[in-house]
């Protein structure tokens, strides 16, 4: 009697040990809960691997990290992301992108004309919200949230291709300035792409989490995120674990392609001292400008970048028909660049100035500073800020991936944790 007992202990004991020992030897299991972040320019997509408590931003079958925000039509096809971009020279009527400036939105019919012109595809007004005129074989109204639909699906599939496991959750970053409706739209464009959404959660707050400092013991975090186009700058404010936005401010005329724009009319009046005439071709315009990125992007790590670019040039006053082949060649120097802009990096202060006096704190009483977006990678930028704050900013995760990086750590905690994780991701958000 008391050795069948025994047995049938040991027996438990064993099946006990097997499933311990199962779990230890077993892959780990695969995220079911994605984050993504979809940005006005560029989306991207994240897991965090609770087993080894890593984030993974997922890559596309070319190991890129983001895609585009564009999505293209054409009478067969709708395309997103790079290959929507592809056709936007070809197909620019039906190429739509920065979607998210128009989601949730209600417009009054002059502004809505004011967006519109601003760019090469067709906004129209439904009872104040904006839809997309698409002309292919047919002509069709899109909205926002089917344009955002879209890239999330896209990202969807990118997630599934990788991690081999269908996905149906997700968490989603939005500005912190957007409104409920704005966020219920954007929730909507999830469903639309069959995914159900867990939290949203605002882009500085996903900031301040890839960089952990909703585990450590921090109360003020100033976020700066310098985009293609924007500025946004956001103070946050621990409390009870969670971030509360307590200030905001920005300027939505200050970005990457300002600082663009200013080195290529360096580089057009170069041109035009050297040769008598500026660029008129357009492809030559559009190869000056590609170099001026390429050189303005190199310009965050090397203190001088030679630029050359083959123009054809109508120099020849007798044959205006006929354009001169000529090789522009020109070095230009970080300090150069930086010169060129001063005025634009100046104006990054005025937002920080404002969410400090509104949330009545004095510059000494922000704990971190957080970068996000490309052009926090300028040297000039990094410094400007540090000098103001007398404090490094937190830069060591890459300022594009900042925000998917923190709605991927929130997707963990929010898909739950595996027996035996080794994951710190345990706080109360
Ligand atoms: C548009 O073209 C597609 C593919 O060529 C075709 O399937 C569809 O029926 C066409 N639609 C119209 C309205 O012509
Ligand atoms: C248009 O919007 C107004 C208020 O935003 C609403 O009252 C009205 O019902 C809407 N009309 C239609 C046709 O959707
Ligand atoms: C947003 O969605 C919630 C839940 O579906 C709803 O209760 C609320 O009225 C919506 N708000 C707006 C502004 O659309
Ligand atoms: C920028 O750097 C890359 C490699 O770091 C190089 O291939 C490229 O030619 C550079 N571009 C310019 C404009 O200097
Ligand atoms: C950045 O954030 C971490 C918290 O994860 C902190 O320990 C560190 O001191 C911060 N500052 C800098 C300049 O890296």
């Amino acid at each position: 009697m008391g050795g069948e007992v025994t047995t049938f202990g040991s027996f438990i004991l064993v099946l006990f040990l097997a499933g311990y020992l199962g779990q230890q030897y077993l892959p780990p299991p695969k995220p079911k809960v994605i984050g993504l972040d979809l940005g006005t320019t560029f989306c991207s997509v994240g897991v965090f691997h609770s087993s080894s408590g890593v984030v993974e931003v997922i890559a596309d079958e070319h190991g890129r990290k983001s895609i585009p925000s564009a999505v293209s039509f054409t009478s067969t096809e709708v395309l997103s992301g790079h290959e929507a971009v592809e056709l936007a020279d070809t197909n620019p009527q039906n190429t739509i992108y920065d979607a998210k400036r128009f989601i949730g939105k209600v417009f009054d019919p002059e502004v809505m004309q004011q967006e519109s012109a601003r760019y090469p595809f067709k906004v129209i007004s439904n009872n104040g919200s904006a839809e997309f005129l698409i002309t292919t074989n047919r002509t069709f109204a899109v909205s926002p949230e089917f344009i955002s639909s879209r890239l999330l699906l896209k990202m969807k599939k990118m997630a599934e291709r990788q991690l081999g496991v269908p996905i149906h959750k997700a968490v989603i970053s939005v500005p912190a300035e957007f409104d409920e409706r704005q966020r219920n739209y954007t929730v909507r464009a999830a469903h639309l792409a069959g995914l159900e959404i867990l939290r949203v959660i605002n882009e500085p707050t996903a900031a301040a989490m890839a960089y952990g400092l909703h585990k450590v013991d921090v109360f003020n975090v100033l976020v700066v995120d310098l985009g293609g186009g924007t500025l946004d700058v956001s103070l946050l404010n621990k409390q009870g674990g969670m971030f509360l936005t307590r200030a905001m401010a920005g300027n939505n005329q200050l970005g990457g392609q300002d600082f663009t724009q200013r080195l290529l009319q360096y580089t057009t009046e170069r041109v035009r001292q050297e040769f008598g005439v500026a660029p008129t071709v357009k492809e030559d315009i559009q190869r000056l400008r590609q170099a001026v990125e390429a050189a303005k992007i190199n310009l965050t790590v090397q203190t001088s970048v030679t630029i050359s670019v083959p123009l054809h040039l109508h120099t020849s006053e007798e044959d205006p028909g006929a354009p001169a082949a000529v090789l522009f060649r020109t070095e230009i120097g970080r300090e150069l660049f930086e010169d060129l802009n001063r005025d634009l990096f100046q104006k990054i202060l005025a937002p920080i100035e404002t969410v400090l006096d509104e949330g009545h704190l004095k510059k000494e009483d922000v704990d971190e500073i957080v970068l996000v977006g490309g052009s926090t990678r300028i040297p000039r930028i990094r410094k400007l800020i540090s000098e103001y704050f007398g404090k490094e900013p937190n830069t060591s995760v890459d300022p594009d991936l900042a925000v998917v990086t923190g709605v991927a750590i929130q997707a963990g905690i929010m898909g739950g944790s595996w027996p035996l994780q080794r994951s710190s991701v345990d706080v109360r958000l």
